[in-house]
């Protein structure tokens, strides 16, 4: 080799190398320092500043980093973003706190739900939810399919009885009388026909109008509980 192609070879050789590195920085610093959201907030957190939900990270920046390769290796859900934790149940808590959430994500810790854990990670609040998506619900309207398959009721009020619909598969029909969480204070209807349609739902999914009752039993919070 000629002492130019030699150059020219280490040249190529350390692009190399610091291509690599540049590639690896950036797979071990994902989104860096929150520099620029993932994208629109979604509904109700628009005025919310970036540290509520975000907090500082506990871990050193080694243990971060192995995190991230962790995440690399698919042995974890999220990166961590460099500097912060990885934002979870207890961050949406320290605001939504509702003691008598129907469905409390908690409850699906127990081992007869592993199956939905696997399938749509029902013990998160983040799996409906997901955030920066500019919506408010981020799931599919019919995943009560997961849990209620086998529902029965003694007396049950509906005109068409919840056997048939389920029989039927009219998954997307549940959302249409009742709320998940059961926060909104409303009366259910007995008629099938005056249920919400699937796309009202949608739409509420989306950041739209509420088709459910405006009163709550519990309000969302505009400082974590827990704020020191
Ligand atoms: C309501 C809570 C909340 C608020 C407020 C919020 N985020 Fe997030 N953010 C999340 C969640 C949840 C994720 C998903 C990843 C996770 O769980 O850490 C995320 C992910 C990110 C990511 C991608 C990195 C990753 O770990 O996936 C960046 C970057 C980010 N947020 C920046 C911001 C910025 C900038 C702001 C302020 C404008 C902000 N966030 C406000 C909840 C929030
Ligand atoms: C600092 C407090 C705070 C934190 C932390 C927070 N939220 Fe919120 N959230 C609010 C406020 C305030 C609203 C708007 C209130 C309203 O519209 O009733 C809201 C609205 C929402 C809504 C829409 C409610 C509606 O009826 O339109 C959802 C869904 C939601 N938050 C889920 C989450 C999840 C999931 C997390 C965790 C990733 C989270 N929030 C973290 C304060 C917070
Ligand atoms: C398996 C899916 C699922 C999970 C997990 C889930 N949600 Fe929801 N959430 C929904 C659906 C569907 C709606 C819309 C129906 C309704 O309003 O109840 C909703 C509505 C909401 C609302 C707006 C209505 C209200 O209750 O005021 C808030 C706030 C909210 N969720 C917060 C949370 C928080 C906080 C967690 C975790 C502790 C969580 N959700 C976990 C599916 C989920
Ligand atoms: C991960 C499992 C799971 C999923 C998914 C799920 N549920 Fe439930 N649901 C439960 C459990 C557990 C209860 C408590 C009743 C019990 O103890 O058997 C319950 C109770 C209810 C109740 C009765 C609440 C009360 O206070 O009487 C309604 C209504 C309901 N669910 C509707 C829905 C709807 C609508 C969906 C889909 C949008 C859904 N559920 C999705 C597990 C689930
Ligand atoms: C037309 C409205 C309507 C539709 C559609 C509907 N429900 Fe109901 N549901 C009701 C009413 C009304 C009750 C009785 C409430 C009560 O007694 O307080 C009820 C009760 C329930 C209960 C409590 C059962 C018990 O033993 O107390 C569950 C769980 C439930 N529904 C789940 C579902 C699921 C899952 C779907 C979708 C397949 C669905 N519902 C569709 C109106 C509806």
């Amino acid at each position: 080799m000629s002492n130019r192609k030699k150059r020219y070879h280490r040249v190529g050789y350390l692009t190399g190398i610091v291509v690599s590195l540049l590639g690896l920085a950036v797979l071990l610093y994902p989104e860096n320092n929150l520099l620029s959201a993932p994208g629109s907030m979604n509904t109700g957190h628009e005025t919310l500043s970036c540290n509520v939900c975000h907090l500082d990270a506990k871990g050193s920046l080694r243990q971060r980093l192995q995190a991230n390769v962790q995440y690399l290796f698919g042995n974890r859900n999220n990166p961590v973003v460099l500097g912060h934790r990885e934002v979870g149940n207890s961050d949406c808590l320290a605001c939504h706190d509702r003691p008598e959430d129907r469905h409390p994500v908690y409850r699906f810790l127990e081992p007869r739900y592993a199956k939905v854990r696997r399938e749509i990670q029902v013990q998160f609040c983040t799996s409906c939810h997901r955030e920066h998506e500019g919506k408010r619900v981020t799931q599919k309207t019919g995943f009560c399919v997961n849990c209620h398959d086998e529902l029965l009721m003694r007396k049950d009020p509906l005109d068409i009885p919840h056997v048939t619909l389920i029989k039927e598969k009219r998954w997307e029909s549940c959302l249409g009388c009742h709320d998940f969480h059961g926060n909104h204070i409303f009366t259910e209807t007995n008629h099938v026909k005056e249920a919400w349609a699937e796309n009202e739902i949608l739409t509420y999914f989306n950041g739209g109008k509420s088709p459910y009752s405006k009163k709550r039993h519990y309000q969302a919070l505009k400082v974590r509980s827990d704020a020191k």
